[in-house]
């Protein structure tokens, strides 16, 4: 069944960053009604409900889960991306802290909101992953390994609520242009039309979105799985 965002509630984590402020514009434009989580509380542009939500903290997910009851598509977009190789001194450090909110965030949030949505017998869960989900680039090892993790979880999830006619989405961008990738040079995506596209594919019911590049780069993994893999080692290596 397509979705249909208007008069649905729907709940966006890191509503103010880079991605997070195009889908809450996206989602209102198309008639929804967000509620925008942001870490700090203050609203992502004026006038927007917005309530403050700590990934990190139990506490603080359970207060959001209140309004669950109201929610019909939760999107669980914050994510951190520390940018480091795991053999880096304080990679222990930005590996925890990566799947504290990559891969637990995302495993918290979907336990906390499900259950209403499963009460319903319906809702969507839409995580936001990467194409970095698929295969491991060194220079942002633990990252890509928590989004992995999330994908893994993702799939987990979307069988347990199938039945109960809760659909579980995945979205794989590319590289982006946001605060995140800042320090990374060639092309980026702009968030505005991730976000655009991340709607419509959600529209067209797609369970699997790749995103701009990543839709290439995907193709292009499946055709030659090994082929990322032995072009790090041979530049690792030189
Ligand atoms: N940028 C890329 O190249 C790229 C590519 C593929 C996928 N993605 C994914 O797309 C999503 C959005 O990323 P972005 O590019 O928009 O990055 P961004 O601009 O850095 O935004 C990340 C958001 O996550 C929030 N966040 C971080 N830790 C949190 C926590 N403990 N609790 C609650 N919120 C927290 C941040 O809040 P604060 O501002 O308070 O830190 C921020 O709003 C992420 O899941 C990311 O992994 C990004």
């Amino acid at each position: 069944m397509p979705l249909d965002f208007a008069g649905k509630t729907v709940f966006i984590t890191g509503a103010d960053g880079g991605l997070g402020r195009c889908l809450v514009a996206n989602f209102a434009a198309a008639g929804a009604q967000v509620i925008a989580a942001t870490r700090s509380g203050a609203a992502a542009r004026p006038g927007l409900r917005t309530l403050a939500l700590d990934l990190t903290d139990p506490a603080s997910i359970a207060a959001a889960a209140t309004a669950a009851e109201t929610v019909d598509i939760l999107v669980n977009n914050a994510g951190v991306n520390t940018n480091g190789r795991m053999f880096e001194p304080d990679s222990v450090a930005s590996a925890t802290a990566e799947m504290a909110v990559n891969y637990f965030g995302t495993f918290n949030m979907i336990r906390a909101f499900s259950p209403a949505m499963r009460t319903r017998r319906q809702g969507a869960i839409v995580n936001i992953l990467s194409i970095l989900a698929h295969v491991n680039l060194p220079v942002c090892a633990t990252y890509c390994a928590s989004k992995a993790a999330a994908w893994s979880l993702t799939q987990a999830a979307r069988a347990e609520l199938s039945a109960a006619g809760v659909k579980v989405y995945a979205m794989f961008p590319p590289v982006l242009d946001t605060v995140m990738s800042a320090h990374i040079p060639g092309p980026k995506m702009r968030p505005e039309d991730a976000a655009a596209e991340i709607l419509q594919l959600l529209r067209d019911d797609v369970e699997d979105g790749f995103i701009g590049a990543a839709k290439d780069g995907y193709a292009r993994l499946r055709a030659d799985p090994k082929a990322v893999e032995k072009t790090m080692a041979g530049r690792i290596a030189s």
